[in-house]
């Protein structure tokens, strides 16, 4: 029998209340008196229970970034065989991307149909592209999941990266060492290096996107001038309460390490932190509390103020990878083309759509689908959104029902193999800028 503890509450999803605060040092004990007072490693731990230091920083990482947290276990995260090779996930990749050239061209992609098999989270893994080196710990794996089925006593963690969750169809619920909470299409999840979760679906099917941070792990943006407050406010992110579940079954675990794919079994749930303590642990964050900035005069501004979080790079301002989104908001620029412009940048961007419609496209781009935009590559509005922009009546407008995302970094994003031989690929994409009429100069 599996006892949980304390008792799974199914009316909200959360085994205990989450704590309020991006980054913040938590202290959680699912069994009163479990967490060691005073010290992280004392000579007896209460409960008989095993004390481990978790990094997500070089310990020498300054004070400001470093993370890490003392997790209180019933048995050491280390009590297990030899990790052998695991050889389901086909289709999921890491980065140096070297199956096929790097493409300059724009791609586009339809929505991932549902599995034909059983297929859960990690089997349901599907990369579309990245960049960089896991041997570097700089770029990312952009990843696409659909899944039919809860991970069943299977657990997970990439050694690779931190996962950025972001569903798109079907809420999911993640079992970590650190807690469980549901996450919801508009709300994104983190899951730090590491950290061994499971994917459970509460509905039949879920899908979404997984952006696999090999570099500096996400923060929050610095404001500038913006201030004090703004983008995404840190009391909206929620860490879990500890949370532990005492099972003697056997257990498959996987981990994903500098690319390869690893199983080892167990023979007890590896949930069973009782207690924990620090900075680093999964979180949630709903992506409709996202305080938007845009413009009250003229133009729009540049599309980094719509960063929820960035992972930077050795080069200030130059992102590994910023996760930016394109939230509802209120057009009222005056004398202002609203919709993004034409564009040629030199960072690489990579979109996803999770709701509605995006206001840069009249169709194609369908929730659930995918575009990339490479680096000094022009792309911009389709021919049906410039021309209704263009005789706008520039009344304030309200764009409602959408929620699009971008992943964009500094170094060009290269598709695997799959993405551009896959029939979800869209051979026509480039034809939405292919009949512009010539401006006449008289
Ligand atoms: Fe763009």
């Amino acid at each position: 029998m599996t006892l949980l503890h304390p008792p799974f509450d199914a009316a909200t999803g959360n085994a205990r209340p989450m704590h309020s605060g991006f980054g913040n040092h938590v202290a959680t004990e699912a069994v009163p008196g479990a967490l060691p007072v005073g010290r992280n490693s004392p000579q007896k731990v209460p409960y008989g229970l095993y004390a481990e230091q978790l990094s997500g920083t070089a310990f020498t990482a300054p004070r400001t970034h470093n993370l890490r947290s003392w997790l209180y276990r019933m048995r050491p995260a280390a009590m297990h065989p030899s990790f052998t090779p695991y050889d389901g996930a086909v289709l999921l990749r890491s980065a140096p991307f070297v199956e096929v050239p790097p493409s300059p061209n724009r791609l586009r992609w339809d929505p991932l149909p549902q599995p034909e098999t059983a297929c859960d989270f990690v089997d349901g893994l599907v990369t579309y592209a990245g960049n960089g080196d896991v041997a570097r710990s700089e770029g990312i794996g952009i990843h696409l999941y659909h899944a039919n089925r809860s991970m069943e006593r299977r657990a997970f963690f990439s050694a690779d990266g931190e996962l950025l969750i972001v569903p798109e169809a079907g809420t999911i619920e993640l079992l970590s060492e650190m807690g469980r909470f549901t996450v919801e299409p508009q709300q994104v999840a983190v899951v730090p290096r590491g950290v061994r979760f499971r994917v459970l679906l509460c509905g039949d099917m879920a899908r979404g996107y997984v952006c696999e941070n090999y570099g500096a792990p996400f923060r929050l943006p610095d404001l500038g001038p913006i201030g004090a407050n703004g983008l995404a406010n840190p009391r909206d992110f929620e860490t879990p309460s500890a949370w532990f579940e005492d099972d003697d079954f056997p257990w498959l675990l996987i981990q994903k390490f500098q690319g390869g794919l690893w199983q080892t079994s167990l023979s007890h749930s590896p949930f069973d932190v009782v207690a924990w303590h620090g900075n680093l642990a999964p979180y949630r964050y709903d992506l409709r509390r996202f305080n938007t900035i845009n413009t009250v005069s003229f133009d729009h501004p540049d599309p980094s103020i719509f960063t929820v979080l960035t992972s930077p790079s050795d080069t200030p301002g130059t992102a590994n990878c910023d996760f930016v989104i394109f939230p509802p908001r209120w057009m009222v620029g005056e004398d202002t083309f609203r919709p993004p412009w034409f564009h040629r940048n030199v960072m690489s961007e990579f979109m996803g759509l999770i709701h509605g419609v995006y206001d840069a496209k009249a169709g194609g781009f369908q929730p659930g689908g995918a575009s990339l935009h490479n680096c000094m590559n022009g792309h911009g509005p389709d021919q049906d959104t410039y021309a209704a922009a263009i005789k706008a009546d520039l009344a304030p407008v309200k764009i409602k029902d959408t929620m699009a995302f971008m992943f964009e970094s500094r170094h060009v994003i290269r598709p695997t193999r799959w993405a551009v031989e896959t029939p979800v690929m869209q051979m026509d994409y480039d034809a939405v800028w292919s009949g512009f009429n010539k401006a006449e100069i008289v």
